[in-house]
């Protein structure tokens, strides 16, 4: 009995911590999205890269997150894993295009970056 209410209570802890987990991670995912198109806005480099190092922090902490937890009927979970590898590819890319001055790949990779954001939403919220 004791065995079993300890089991109930470590589970629901751990299911916790992945729901704070993914708010504080999407928070700051969103404020590093918000922070780089300030910086193209306002042609400020330094903002496009400080934006670029909460983006890079968040997505290590979220690629210890268990997306399954979160869809409903997952029968999509690779495509989530895929998206995760994505967004790495374009964090990478912007940060490319913004060392070598390169505005125009920067702003594509910006795009295809928020792009990866609302393709994983869409398939757990059922958008
Ligand atoms: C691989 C999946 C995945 C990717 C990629 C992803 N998210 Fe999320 N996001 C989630 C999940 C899961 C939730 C929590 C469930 C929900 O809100 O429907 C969430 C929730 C959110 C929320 C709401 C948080 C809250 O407190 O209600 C915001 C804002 C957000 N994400 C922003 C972003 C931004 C910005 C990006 C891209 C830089 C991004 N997400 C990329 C899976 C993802």
């Amino acid at each position: 009995m004791k065995k079993m209410i300890l089991a109930l209570v470590a589970s629901s802890v751990l299911a916790l911590a992945n729901e704070t987990t993914i708010n504080a991670t999407m928070s700051l995912m969103t404020q590093g999205m918000n922070q780089i198109q300030a910086g193209f806005l306002y042609s400020n480099k330094e903002d496009i890269k400080g934006g670029l190092t909460v983006l890079e922090n968040a997505n290590a902490i979220f690629s210890k997150v268990d997306v399954s937890t979160f869809i409903a009927h997952n029968n999509k979970i690779q495509v989530t894993h895929n998206i995760n590898k994505n967004l790495d590819k374009n964090i990478k890319g912007l940060k490319k295009a913004i060392a070598a001055e390169n505005y125009s790949d920067a702003t594509r990779e910006y795009g295809e970056l928020t792009a990866n954001c609302i393709a994983c939403h869409k398939i757990v919220r059922g958008w």
